[in-house]
């Protein structure tokens, strides 16, 4: 059985990733230093508590491991926070994917499946945004984010380093099975605050901002379930080593949804009320963003199947004890 090496394998797009990997027939080796990983997380095959920023701690794994791909999710992803602690993000981002790149090359594991982002876009000057789009980020993680991808292009070309690398767009939801839980400390993310505020867990939702030109003035993102993002991942590394060439693509759903459609779901879906708080804009956030997935969808045979919106909810529910009934229809 091919092994495949996952940084940041125990935290929340890795587990999922590792769990999808073993039921595809690889045996996921977890390299995570558990800082927001969950150790319960490793279900899926080994877990190496380590650090990418540990050449040593790198080497030993892979020389033990062997594996025929690394996917590389261990990094800060947190826009508000990369404000206002840039080194944290320059640290672990690029340094972060250094190490492990520089590792890579000395010991002959050439393809890498790297997580991006749509925050690499900036604020796009058209909708739906696609891979050749303006690459202007907006806010630290952004940058640190196409720093790695600028990275895997030019070692790639010097190196013959191979790569995938997937620019996200908002992951959400939770595992289909209720397997592993949506769980983030602390946690700053639109879906699942929402769903604290409705289960009374924190007091109110804080809106940020609801004068963007958007129709009813609150950001639009485009929500796409872990599950599927998972999915991509490992057709990521199928791709690779079936000797597919190196690209860039986007993961969404396609749909825009704004902070208020996610409240008024929420409320539907649930039975509760969302208490909300209109609040000033969050620096770094640009007002829409959502996906041309077609590249994915071609090389990828990527298909969102679970990235609709009330499935997202229904799935990140339970999490914080909310119960979403059968008979609520769409
Ligand atoms: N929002 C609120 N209140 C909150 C939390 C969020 O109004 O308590 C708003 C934000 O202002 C934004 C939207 O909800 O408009 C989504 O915010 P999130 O914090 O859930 O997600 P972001 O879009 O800021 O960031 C996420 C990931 C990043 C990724 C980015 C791409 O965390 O890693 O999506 O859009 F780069």
């Amino acid at each position: 059985m091919d092994t495949v090496l996952v940084t940041g394998g125990v935290g929340y797009i890795g587990s999922q990733t590792c769990k999808l990997l073993h039921q595809s027939g690889f045996t996921p080796v977890a390299f995570d230093n558990l800082s927001t990983g969950n150790k319960e997380n490793a279900k899926w095959g080994p877990l190496v508590r380590g650090d990418v920023h540990d050449r040593d701690q790198l080497k030993h794994a892979i020389k033990l491991w062997q594996p025929v791909c690394v996917i590389h999710f261990a990094a800060s992803a947190y826009v508000g926070e990369s404000t206002v602690d840039p080194r944290k993000y320059y640290n672990n981002n690029v340094a972060g994917i250094l190490s492990l790149l520089d590792t890579c090359i000395e010991v002959k594991l050439r393809n890498i499946v790297f997580s991006s982002s749509c925050a690499t876009y900036g604020i796009p000057t058209k909708l739906p945004i696609a891979e050749g789009s303006p690459q202007v980020p907006i806010n630290p993680y952004g940058r640190t984010k196409l720093i790695g991808e600028m990275m895997l292009k030019d070692y790639a070309s010097a190196y013959s380093l191979r790569y995938v690398a997937l620019r996200y767009f908002n992951a959400a939801g939770a595992d289909i099975d209720g397997e592993l839980r949506e769980r983030h400390d602390p946690e700053t993310h639109l879906i699942p605050r929402a769903l604290m505020a409705a289960a009374g867990r924190i007091s109110e939702l804080i809106v940020f901002g609801d004068d963007y030109d958007t129709p009813d003035g609150t950001c639009i993102r485009d929500y796409v379930h872990v599950t599927d993002l998972a999915q991509a991942h490992v057709s990521a590394v199928q791709h690779l080593i079936a000797g597919g060439k190196n690209m860039v693509a986007n993961l969404g759903s396609g749909q825009g949804t704004s902070v208020q459609q996610i409240i008024d779901t929420i409320e539907r879906l649930t039975q509760r009320r969302v208490p909300v708080r209109r609040e000033a804009r969050r620096e770094g956030d640009p007002p829409a963003l959502y996906s041309d997935f077609t590249v994915a969808q071609s090389e990828l045979h990527f298909t969102p199947r679970f990235s609709d919106i009330e499935t997202i909810i229904r799935t990140a529910a339970p999490t914080f004890g909310l119960e979403v009934a059968n008979d609520i229809l769409a």
